[in-house]
C-alpha cells in the first residue's frame, strides 16, 4: 500500500489551489511542533515533565509543566519561519508579535498548547488545538484587535491527540483529514480522509457533576437522554466524558456524539468554561466541515464576533440533529 505523508497531502492541496506556500509551511511547522510535544508527553515521568509548573496562566489556572513545555515548543517552532504576523496562546496573556529578528508573514496563529491538562498526570489522552486567521491587510504591527475575527474567518484549524497513537486532524476548508504519526519514520501518514460525523447518535459527553448549576434547557435535554427508551426520546443513550475536549471531539469525529460544556451558574460571569478563539472556534470549524454543528445553545459559534482574546463561550457540538435539538430547547426556553 502506498502511504501518503502529510507533506505530500499538503503539496497536493496547494496544487488544487486550496492553500498557498505560506499556509503550507505553517501547517508543516505546526505538525513538527506537534511531534516534539508528542515526544515530551509520551516520556512522562521518565523525562520529569509531569506535575505542576508552579505558576498560574492568564486564566488563573495552575500551569502544568507540560502546558509550559508545549507552549514554548509551539512559539519557538513558529517564530522564525516568516509565515506569521503574530501568535496567541491560552498560556500567555498578551499576543506574541513576531520579533524584529525575523521576517513577518500574513497569518495569525492561535493555540491551546495542551488541552486536557488535568489528564496529564494520570496518563490519559491530551492534545493541542490550533486556529489560523489572516492578518488584516495593511496591519504593520500586530495588535490584539487584528485577532478579533469571527470563526468563519479561519483559514485553517486543527488539533492533535496524544493517545495510544498520536493523530493530527486538520481542515483547510475542503473537508476534515486525519493523519497518524509513524514514530519510527517521524512522519504523519494520511489515515483518515474526509472524516464525517453522523447526524444521529446515542452518545453524549457532559460533566454531569455540574447538573444543578445548568440552565433549564440543558437540564431538560440531559434528563430526556437519561430517561432513555422509557422517555420522550424512545432510545437509550450512553455517556462518555474524557475531560480532554480533544479526545471527546475526536471520538465524535470517529463515530458521532454530542459534546456539551454549557453555561452554568458558577461561571456565568465568565461566559462559559471553554475559550472561544483557540478551543471553540477551531473545533467548530472542524465539526462543521465534517457535517456536524456547533452552537453556544443559542447561536452558531463561528458567527460570534470576539471582543477579547481569552473570551469564553458555552459549547454544544457534534451530531447535527442533537445539536439542533439542544439549540431549539434554548431558543424556546
Ligand atoms: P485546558 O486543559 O486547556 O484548560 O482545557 C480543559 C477543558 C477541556 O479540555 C475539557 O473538556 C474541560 O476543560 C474539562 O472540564 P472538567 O474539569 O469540568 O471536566
Ligand atoms: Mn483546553
Ligand atoms: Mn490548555
Amino acid at each position: 500500500m502506498r502511504r501518503v505523508t502529510l507533506t505530500q497531502f499538503l503539496i497536493e492541496q496547494q496544487r488544487k489551489g486550496l492553500m498557498g506556500a505560506d499556509l503550507r509551511l505553517l501547517m508543516e511547522v505546526v505538525a513538527r511542533a506537534v511531534k516534539a510535544i508528542a515526544v515530551n508527553v509520551s516520556k512522562g515521568a521518565l523525562a520529569g515533565v509531569l506535575g505542576e509548573a508552579g505558576s498560574d496562566n492568564v486564566q488563573g489556572e495552575a500551569q502544568k509543566k507540560l502546558d509550559v513545555i508545549a507552549n514554548d515548543i509551539l512559539i519557538q517552532a513558529n517564530e522564525w519561519g516568516g509565515h506569521l504576523a503574530a501568535m496567541a496562546s491560552e498560556e500567555v496573556e498578551e499576543i506574541q508579535p513576531i520579533s524584529s529578528d525575523y521576517p513577518k508573514g500574513g497569518y495569525l496563529l492561535l493555540f491551546d498548547p495542551l488541552d486536557g491538562s488535568s489528564n496529564i498526570d494520570v496518563n490519559i489522552s491530551v492534545g493541542t488545538i490550533f486556529s489560523v486567521l489572516r492578518s488584516p491587510e495593511g496591519s504593520q504591527t500586530a495588535t490584539e484587535a487584528d485577532f478579533m475575527q469571527p470563526g468563519t474567518a479561519q483559514v485553517a484549524a486543527g488539533y492533535s491527540v496524544y493517545g495510544p497513537s498520536t493523530q493530527l486532524i486538520l481542515t483547510v476548508g475542503d473537508g476534515v483529514h486525519g493523519f497518524t504519526l509513524d514514530r519510527e519514520m517521524g512522519s504523519f501518514i494520511y489515515t483518515n480522509p474526509y472524516m464525517t460525523i453522523p447526524e444521529d447518535t446515542k452518545e453524549y459527553a457532559i460533566n454531569a457533576s455540574n447538573e444543578r448549576f445548568w440552565e433549564a434547557p440543558i437540564q431538560r435535554y440531559v434528563s430526556e437522554l437519561k430517561a432513555g427508551a422509557d422517555g420522550p426520546r424512545g432510545k437509550d443513550f450512553n455517556t462518555r466524558w474524557v475531560a480532554s475536549m480533544v479526545a471527546d471531539v475526536h471520538r465524535i469525529l470517529t463515530r458521532g456524539g454530542v459534546f456539551m460544556y454549557p453555561l452554568d451558574s458558577k461561571m456565568k460571569d465568565k461566559g462559559g468554561k471553554l475559550r472561544l478563539m483557540y478551543e471553540a472556534n477551531p473545533m467548530a470549524l472542524i465539526v462543521e466541515a465534517a457535517g456536524g454543528a456547533a452552537t453556544t445553545g443559542r447561536e452558531r459559534i463561528l458567527d460570534i464576533q470576539p471582543t477579547k482574546l481569552h473570551q469564553r463561550v458555552p459549547v454544544v457540538l457534534g451530531s447535527k440533529n442533537e445539536v439542533e435539538l439542544v439549540t431549539r430547547y434554548h431558543l424556546e426556553g
